[in-house]
């Protein structure tokens, strides 16, 4: 197949907003426990904190955290996650069939982000609970002393305040899964009222309202038009969550559900900007993808499925810890170029999770930890997408698919950083048989060096089922790009069939 791909320095979507590279940490499986924390591991430090896993994190770059939920948020008290840890309670988590210690709660979190180098986002339980545990737990985390929260804080060992500027109002109310699920009349006025509390304690906060938990709720689009009727003026984003898979073995329609996502952010764009215009409102509300991934939520029986564990009680079961292959590896790096390209009213984005957990990083018990094949597109593009977003123009084969029809073969977003000269393009070839001749045009620029030139691909003896494993950690990673050259000051490479790659040139 061929591609050609226009990029013009004036043709720009928006600064990078640097939260797209978020990232999700919920009290779930293995995600905390044997996940980012491990007392007595051989490679926790004094605070219990797995450093063999901080260094993944560290190199797969990370902006900003989401934190403890997901659904267990919905029944989670954060009061239980604080003071020493002798005196914590142990309760049950309804969420997901498990015994929750409070061993780690919102200092360790705090602590370890900042090891971390991430910015915290913290959701409260608006499942359960209401306006007074939010407000209190915005004057414990933000107010620097002197009133019965704050000074709790300082007692419990934090004397500054944590400074977290970023909550989720809830998590997924519009699911009938959720604890404490709601109507969206009774959510839009619960979010409003409990949004306008919280601003009360600490006016610098910015707020994320929920949105449907996925495209096919049956409410999608009420949902969001109801909630923001109420809740407009109060909030600054409204949340996106999306999960994919690939179904019967039609890898061309998962291979394009980056079309399906592209959709997905346009159509909660119109319901904004609809609700915009009909409240005569003056700001823009944007959007906090803060779940998305590749998840294998059917078709799998595997003994980490909820349905399997939910037998017994326990304290950190393994759930939901899927393998990704070199096929769900380019599907990321494709979902991550849809954020990009909408960078512009998508704010923040997080990948659902970080550790374990639909993760792309994997750890063992007492073991050791990996990346999986899915952290290569993101760590690249974390580190990678710099400066501006460019709007590219692409031309390119079409491959049929069931699911879209026709469907560029080549999917791409770049970056142009000014004060370093730098663009990075980030490319996807979604055949499963044929390379990809790409050429790319720069206009206003001038690229005289590639940088680097790295792809993502089937190994050799490999196949697209091709993963790493504890047994096989580096099967599938990033390799030099070899095809590629500037000619005449334009960009010529060849992708292999099934490939994700970044070149940066300067
Ligand atoms: O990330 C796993 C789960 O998916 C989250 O807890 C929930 O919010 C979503 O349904």
């Amino acid at each position: 197949t061929t591609a050609r791909i226009t990029i013009d320095r004036d043709f720009t979507i928006a600064p990078v907003p640097r939260r797209l590279f978020g990232s999700f940490v919920e009290h779930m499986g293995r995600c905390v426990y044997t996940g980012i924390y491990e007392p007595g591991h051989p490679a926790a430090d004094a605070k219990g904190f797995r450093t063999d896993v901080l260094e993944l994190v560290k190199e797969m770059g990370p902006t900003v955290v989401r934190y403890p939920g997901g659904n267990f948020v919905s029944g989670y008290n954060w009061e239980d996650g604080v003071g020493p840890v002798a005196d914590r309670p142990t309760r049950i988590d309804g969420a997901w069939h498990t015994i929750e210690t409070n061993a780690f709660g919102l200092h360790e979190f705090v602590d370890w982000s900042r090891e971390a180098g991430v910015e915290v986002m913290e959701a409260i339980n608006l499942g359960t609970r209401g306006v007074d545990e939010a407000r209190a737990l915005v004057e414990y985390a933000n107010h620097p002393g002197g009133t019965t929260w704050s000074e709790l804080r300082r007692k419990n060992g934090a004397e500054d305040p944590f400074g977290i500027k970023l909550w989720c109002l809830g998590n997924e109310l519009d699911g009938p899964w959720q604890i404490g699920h709601k109507t969206a009349h009774e959510y839009g006025r619960l979010a409003q009222e409990t949004a306008k509390a919280m601003r009360l304690v600490d006016p610098s906060i910015e707020l994320v309202a929920v949105g449907s938990s996925n495209r096919g709720m049956p409410s999608f689009g009420t949902w969001e038009h109801t909630v923001l009727t109420h809740a407009y003026e109060e909030v600054d984003y409204i949340s996106m969550h999306a999960y994919y898979q690939e179904h019967d073995g039609d890898a061309a329609s998962f291979l394009a559900e980056a079309v399906d996502m592209d959709e997905f952010i346009d159509g909660v764009i119109s319901t904004i900007d609809a609700v915009k215009a009909a409240g005569k409102h003056s700001k823009n509300v944007n959007i906090s993808f803060d779940e998305w991934n590749v998840w294998y939520q059917s078709g799998l029986d595997t003994e980490d499925q909820p349905h399997q564990v939910s037998k017994d009680w326990r304290t950190h079961p393994r759930l939901i810890e899927d393998t990704y292959n070199v096929t769900d590896a380019v599907v990321v790096g494709t979902f991550l170029h849809s954020l990009l390209r909408h960078g512009d009213r998508v704010h923040i984005a997080n990948q659902a999770q970080l550790v374990n957990v639909i993760a792309p990083i994997r750890s063992e018990e007492g073991g050791p930890a990996w990346r999986q094949a899915s952290f290569w597109p993101f760590a690249r593009m974390s580190a990678l997408a710099r400066g501006r977003i460019l709007r590219l123009a692409v031309t390119a084969d079409q491959l049929e698919t069931k699911k879209f029809g026709g469907v560029d073969a080549v999917d791409a977003a770049a970056t142009w950083d000014e004060e370093t000269g730098r663009l990075a393009l980030f490319i996807a070839n979604r055949s499963l048989d044929d390379r990809a001749d790409v050429s790319l045009a720069l206009r206003g620029l001038t690229a005289t060096r590639i940088r680097s030139a790295e792809v993502l691909t089937v190994p050799e003896n490999g196949d697209r089922f091709s993963a790493n494993t504890q047994d096989a950690q580096d099967r599938v990673g990033l390799r030099p790009l070899e095809d590629v050259a500037l000619v005449d000051g334009s960009l010529r490479l060849t992708l292999p069939a099934l490939a994700w790659a970044v070149v940066e040139l300067d």
